[in-house]
């Protein structure tokens, strides 16, 4: 498996597994496919409510697949709280029993990444990322790090004289490819994990109720738009899928392609064995469109 280290003896896996809008009931089969099709990276999140089915395949695939702790590498991401949706924001102590709790449902006792998953509330942000340090301290996380923050919100990690993030987990695809975000990330040694690499497929979250902030315009824009990914997948000989997340590794970046259908899941992962060429990585680049549009409410990197 190809990684990236992460920080001093945590290597991160360039493929994970995306769980997001996967129920806890469908989580443990969606997870031990995944698992089955050779992925060793697993990302959940308290907000998802499905660490308990997560943990129960990680948990089967040590009886079934013969896998140690080591072979897995596992994140999970504390629910910060946002005051605007009338949610208490966490401080430093509740963030530590956060991961004490997801920990009990993922029944695990350390997970490989803890990450805040986005930057709502100003007045707690640096209490929380305290209690994330702390938790790396104690050994319940190997690696730490932030979700959906900007330059700004790390600048006021930098500013307190606390430790940098070892990730930042941000909306990348060539729609959305963030270049000033993702230069300061690499020159502070901040590894980019791409989330929804899969968002210019006309297939993307179409289910009944999954909701974005990818309008039905961009919908049917897409589907004019998404040609030149098209003929990149007959070029290699691949789907737009795999198009789509060789891009993402061939800049640096993890990914975490979900799907609960097998055969997705399995040809999601058959992304090592071509590479896209120059000249197409330039005409990707070409591409962006600016902000995030994963998220129904807006790109949280916008949040003040
Ligand atoms: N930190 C954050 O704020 C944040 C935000 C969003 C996501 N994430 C993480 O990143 C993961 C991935 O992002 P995502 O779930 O938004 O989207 P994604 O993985 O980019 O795309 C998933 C969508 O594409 C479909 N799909 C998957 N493989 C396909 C293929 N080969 N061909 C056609 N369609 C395909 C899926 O449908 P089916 O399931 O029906 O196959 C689903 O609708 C999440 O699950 C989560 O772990 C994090």
């Amino acid at each position: 498996m190809k990684t990236r280290t992460l920080t001093a003896g945590v290597e991160i896996p360039y493929l994970g597994f995306g769980t997001y809008l996967i129920a806890d009931g469908e989580a443990a089969a969606a997870v031990s496919e995944a698992i089955r099709a050779g992925y060793r990276h697993i990302d959940t999140a308290e907000g998802y409510g499905n660490e308990s089915g997560v943990g129960a395949a990680i948990r089967q695939a040590f009886e079934s697949e013969g896998l140690a702790r080591s072979d897995l590498f596992v994140t999970t991401k504390l629910w910060p709280g946002n005051p605007a949706w009338g949610q208490p924001a966490k401080t430093t102590e509740s963030t530590v029993t956060s991961l004490e709790q997801s920990l009990g449902r993922l029944g695990l006792d350390h997970v490989d990444l803890y990450l805040i998953h986005a930057p709502f509330e100003r007045d707690k942000r640096l209490a929380q990322w305290r209690g994330l340090v702390e938790l790396k301290r104690q050994g319940k996380a190997r690696a730490i790090g932030v979700s959906n923050f900007s330059i700004q919100h790390i600048e006021e990690l930098k500013a307190a004289g606390l430790p940098l993030p070892d990730a930042n987990q941000i909306e990348l695809h060539p729609w959305s490819q963030k270049p000033e975000l993702v230069g300061y990330l690499n020159d502070h040694a901040i590894t980019p994990i791409a989330y929804s690499s899969l968002i210019p497929l006309a297939t993307w979250r179409v289910a009944e109720g999954q909701r974005s902030a990818k309008t039905d315009q961009m919908r049917a824009d897409g589907e004019r738009s998404d040609a030149p990914f098209k003929g990149m997948a007959k070029k290699y000989g691949v789907s737009e899928a795999q198009v789509l997340l060789r891009w993402a590794i061939q800049k640096g970046y993890p990914v975490l392609p979900k799907s609960t259908k097998p055969d997705r899941i399995r040809k999601n992962a058959d992304i090592f064995g071509f590479s896209i060429d120059d000249e197409d990585m330039a005409s990707i680049e070409q591409m962006d469109r600016g902000d995030g549009v994963a998220w129904p409410m807006g790109d949280p990197t916008k949040a003040p």
